[in-house]
């Protein structure tokens, strides 16, 4: 897909990778950059050739949070509400209904973060940094992680991160099950897409009704998840029918 400037996206035998490609400035996040990737992550979502989506920065970084060259201008709070109102990015990335992987190196902070625990799977090279600065800047995690960092490592740690903003390496990043799998910085490709590989050959329907039941499920009593879970069973048996 061509016309971006702050991301790179492009596909091949079912699999997508969409790269952050401002490496100048740590793949900070601006404004463009969170409109393109509005565009990208719908160009996916609709795309039935499309099954799984890779997310990876291009540089040293995987993403330093948001450009904080935005930060305290008047205009630039405004659009960003504005933005955020009629665009819920990272809604539309926790809810993509395909396997979404982040293959993350050097700085993952803020909304850096935050958008890799939007996906469903994260693996990580050895010099990967994860952090939460926002309250050390006065702001808090508008990206979703006051909610996914302690839905996904032990609240108490979690907790640690966000009021403190100290960074944890790949190998606590690892020991706190925040990422799934720790490997050398130059097999991070090779290991992303050898997992992507594996989900294009899985049942496409079978990966999406299995995702909805976890995402939507743990938003649910265990009560309401089981019967959720048995209404998407059936509905995925009768489509087999
Ligand atoms: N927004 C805008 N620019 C950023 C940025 C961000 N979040 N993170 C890094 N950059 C820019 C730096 O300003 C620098 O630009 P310059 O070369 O024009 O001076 C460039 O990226 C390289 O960063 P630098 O600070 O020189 O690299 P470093 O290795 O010394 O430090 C960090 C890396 C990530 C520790 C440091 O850049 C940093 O603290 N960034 C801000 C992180 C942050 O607070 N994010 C916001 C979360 S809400």
């Amino acid at each position: 897909m061509n016309g971006f400037e702050t991301i790179l996206y492009e596909k091949e035998g079912g699999i997508a990778r969409l790269t952050l490609n401002r490496p100048e400035v740590l793949n900070a996040q601006n404004l463009q950059m969170r409109d393109e990737l509005w565009d990208a992550f719908q160009a996916f979502r609709d795309d039935p050739d499309a099954r799984v989506l890779i997310l990876r920065g291009e540089g040293s970084a995987f993403s330093a949070g948001a450009d904080i060259s935005d930060f305290g201008t008047a205009p630039s709070y405004v659009e960003s509400r504005r933005a955020r109102h009629e665009r819920d990015l990272w809604d539309l990335l926790l809810h993509m209904r395909k396997p979404t992987i982040a293959a993350v190196h050097g700085y993952a902070l803020g909304a850096g973060c935050e958008m890799a625990l939007l996906c469903d799977l994260r693996v990580a090279a050895d010099d990967a940094r994860f952090g939460l600065p926002e309250v050390s800047l006065g702001y808090i995690p508008s990206a979703g992680g006051t909610q996914t960092l302690p839905r996904t490592i032990p609240p108490g740690v979690a907790m640690q991160m966000i009021l403190t903003g100290d960074p944890i390496d790949a190998r606590e990043a690892y020991r706190l099950r925040l990422v799934h799998r720790v490997v050398p910085r130059d097999e991070l490709h090779g290991a992303a897409d050898a997992w992507a590989q594996t989900l294009v050959e899985r049942d496409p329907r079978a990966l999406s009704y299995a995702k909805d039941a976890v995402v939507r499920g743990l938003d649910l009593s265990l009560a309401d998840g089981l019967a959720f879970e048995a209404a998407l069973g059936a509905r995925l048996a009768a489509t087999r029918a």
